[in-house]
């Protein structure tokens, strides 16, 4: 098969649900992808990610990292769409507030609201697992870290939603989509502010509102941007990737027993979902200069996309990569990117879910699945379920922590 046999199109929702035959033929077929339909480019092979993950001089941040067209859609320039240097000076400032240290304090609260959900549904025997878990822990989260309060968290969370939802077929932010943009950057814009006037509550916001980089305060429209980032970047991936972790162990019996058998097993749960099935499927850059691989050449100031999910299930370096197997010991997974701006959250999206599942597994045993009943997000880059019924034995049980 030639390169411009295999096609891969992010937006055909057909390939939502299942997209990983068509990541082998790129990888194997067409390892540098040009889409002529959509204009962007596409690397699949984990060495070819990893590398362009590593370059940020040729693979530029600066127009983003999505291949989406975005129209009218308000700018929003947080640091995630910065090049080096001034990309690091913006991302010192904020990277206090995910130090191990910092993180790590926050386990307590994170058992805390992860009882209380399931306080609220355990006697029911059932609930839908992402309305009334995963979309609401991380969300409560990042809340608390940057002083939202609890009325105005599932307001947030719906506009979120709507900013990253595409329509079928279309490379276009939709209307809804713009003005969900609008509305959070407003929230902020607000929320900002009130801080500014002194109504602080000495959170990460305050943190920001007093800081300085040689000695410049922070512009409201970074503060804005960077909280921006943090509702869609730490908080839609979070909560897809607890759900896509407990589809996959239930479809999974083997893998389920052995967690039954040593739960000391669930940091490898969250880790090998991330892998096989990341919540990022892919992350864009723009090329700087004409870049030669696999006998083509990319052009300079091309769209190219990153496929994290193609990358994750390369067989040159995962033995038996179709295989979900929480006992992988890992491999360099691109889950979290790589190199200049790799994830900032990810100690606390990995502690958010360790906490969470550890909860689940010892309080929500034998849950089952109604797979009839499951509804996927359709984006071209987040990948995961906005619905999932689940069911198990109902009544009280004791959580992980007193276990
Ligand atoms: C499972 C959960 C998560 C996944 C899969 C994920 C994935 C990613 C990826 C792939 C990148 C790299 C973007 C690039 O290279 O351009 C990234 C960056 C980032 N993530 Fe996450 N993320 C997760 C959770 C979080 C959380 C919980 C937070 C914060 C609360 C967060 C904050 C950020 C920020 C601020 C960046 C930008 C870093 C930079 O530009 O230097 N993420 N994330």
């Amino acid at each position: 098969m030639g390169f411009e046999q295999v096609v891969y199109d992010p937006y055909d929702w057909k390939i939502h649900d299942d997209p990983y035959p068509t990541y082998r033929l790129l990888r194997d077929e067409a390892p540098a992808y040009y889409n002529e339909q959509r204009d962007f480019w596409a690397l699949s092979r984990h060495e070819d990610v990893m590398a362009a993950f590593r370059d940020p001089v040729t693979f530029s941040n600066r127009r983003g990292v999505s291949i989406d067209d975005v129209g009218d859609a308000p700018a929003v320039m947080s640091f995630l769409g910065m090049d080096p240097p001034e990309h690091g000076r913006l991302r010192t400032l904020v990277s206090s507030g995910f130090t191990p240290r910092r993180v790590a304090q926050l386990e307590p609260r994170i058992r805390a609201l992860a009882t209380h959900y399931i306080d609220a549904f355990i006697e029911r025997g059932a609930c839908d697992f992402v309305d009334e878990f995963a979309g609401k822990l991380p969300m409560d989260v990042i809340s608390e870290m940057v002083g939202v309060p609890p009325d105005d968290r599932d307001t947030l969370r719906g506009w979120a939603d709507t900013v990253l939802h595409r329509e079928e077929g279309s490379q276009a932010v939709p209307p809804a989509g713009q003005k969900a943009a609008a509305q959070l950057i407003g929230y902020f814009a607000q929320h900002v502010e009130t801080r500014r006037k002194g109504a602080g509550d000495d959170d990460l916001t305050d943190a920001l509102v007093a800081a300085e980089i040689e000695g410049d305060r922070l512009e409201d429209r970074d503060i804005i941007a960077f909280l921006f980032l943090m509702v869609i970047a730490g908080n839609e991936t979070t909560t897809k990737l607890l759900a896509n972790a407990l589809y996959w162990i239930s479809r999974n019996p083997e893998q389920r027993a052995l967690l039954d058998a040593d739960p000391g097993l669930i940091p490898g749960w969250a880790e090998e979902t991330l892998r096989y099935d990341p919540s990022s499927q892919l992350i864009a850059r723009t090329t700087t200069r004409d870049f030669d691989i696999h006998d083509r050449t990319i052009p300079e100031g091309a769209k190219l996309a990153l496929l994290i999910g193609a990358a994750n299930r390369d067989e040159r370096v995962f033995g038996d990569p179709d295989t979900y197997a929480i006992e992988r010991v890992t491999q360099p997974s691109l889950a979290f990117g790589q190199g200049t701006h790799f994830c900032l959250g990810a100690s606390l999206a990995r502690l958010e879910a360790r906490v969470s599942l550890e909860e689940i597994h010892a309080r929500l045993l034998n849950f089952e699945i109604d797979e009839a009943g499951l509804v996927r997000v359709h984006s071209s880059n987040v990948r995961g379920f906005a619905k999932m019924p689940i069911a198990f034995p109902p009544g009280k049980k004791e959580g992980a922590a007193s276990s």
